[in-house]
């Protein structure tokens, strides 16, 4: 089956050869723009990208991306458009879908983004939502295929606050045959509605899944470390939080627990010396800037595929 037409919102929602196919175009789309060969496979096509909250990657990598296969894309803001005054997300999804191939949009709530999928009648891409990040993750596992040459077998251990990212990790990487390991203090771990959905897919996949309070337990044997922010978008500052998740710090100290060849990896933005230390981040194990750009060739490929 193909993936045109399809949504692409939620991990989960694809077998592995669908993210496989994602992975190995990616890959292709960044050889070519390398070399220098045209791949112009959207052109005339339009992308409608719609932000509820800030962005700098997924906005630019989106829009650059649209660009180089032939395409165009349009940055909506809710100020500048009239969601902002209250015209329905099912409204918007309608008439942006009689002049648009495919929408994108960044929302707080993810039934923000599903309610858009339902009314939309072109495909619509999650660029990130309170409970999951699948464009992220399908950059990232890009990344770890160029590091590491495949990932079946791998374990990748996420380390801090359990998030939209960590959400995409257990679903994305146990499809794709890693052993994820969540390292999260009490009160910071995965909601039981994500452990029950990521559970099944790893007794699908027949890869493990835990979490573990102790962060260099957590990393003990990880060929991937992985971190994010301790306050996402729309959270306030707490003190209480801060203090239960800095120990779960990627500093020199823990990376020397994980595998001696282990990458270090972070969605970027980073609050140095809070989640991760500058030495971490601009050191030998780090991939940060890698995952960034893969941005643009794994959202290239799923907007290739399902446009
Ligand atoms: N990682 C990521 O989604 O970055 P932006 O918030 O800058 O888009
Ligand atoms: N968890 C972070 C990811 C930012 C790309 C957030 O939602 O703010």
């Amino acid at each position: 089956m193909s993936l045109r037409g399809r949504n692409f919102i939620d991990l989960a929602d694809f077998e592995r050869f669908e993210l496989r196919q994602v992975l190995d175009t990616a890959h292709d789309l960044k050889r070519k723009q390398k070399r220098g060969e045209p791949h112009e496979l959207l052109k005339g096509k339009s992308l409608a990208m719609i932000f509820m909250k800030s962005s700098t990657r997924t906005r630019v990598s989106f829009e650059v991306g649209m660009t180089q296969l032939g395409g165009h894309a349009l940055y909506l803001e809710p100020g500048g458009t009239q969601l902002g005054r209250g015209e329905t997300i099912g409204d918007t999804a309608l008439v942006l879908s009689r002049y648009c191939d495919v929408i994108m949009a960044r929302v707080y709530g993810h039934n923000e983004v599903m309610e858009l999928a339902k009314h939309a009648t072109v495909p619509v891409i999650n660029g990130l939502s309170d409970l999951l990040h699948p464009c992220q993750i399908m950059a990232d596992m890009q990344t770890i295929e160029e590091h590491k040459g495949n990932l079946e077998g791998l374990k990748i251990t996420y380390v801090g606050d359990s998030n939209n990212v960590s959400n995409s990790i257990m679903q994305g990487c146990t499809i794709m045959g890693m052993d994820v390991t969540i390292g999260s203090p009490k009160g910071y771990t995965p909601s039981d509605e994500m452990m029950k959905r990521a559970t099944a897919l790893s007794t699908r996949y027949g890869t493990t899944l835990e979490v573990v309070s102790n962060p260099s337990e957590a990393v003990k044997g990880a060929d991937v470390i992985y971190t994010d922010t301790f306050f996402s978008m729309g959270q306030e500052r707490e003190k209480e939080k801060e203090d239960a998740l800095m120990p779960f710090q990627v500093n020199k100290a823990l990376v020397s627990k994980a595998n001696s060849e282990a990458i270090v990896m972070h969605c970027l933005p980073a609050h140095r010396d809070e989640e991760l230390t500058s030495e971490v981040m601009d050191g030998p194990h780090s991939v940060v800037f890698d995952q960034a750009e893969n941005r643009l060739h794994a959202q290239k490929a799923i907007l290739a595929l399902i446009v």
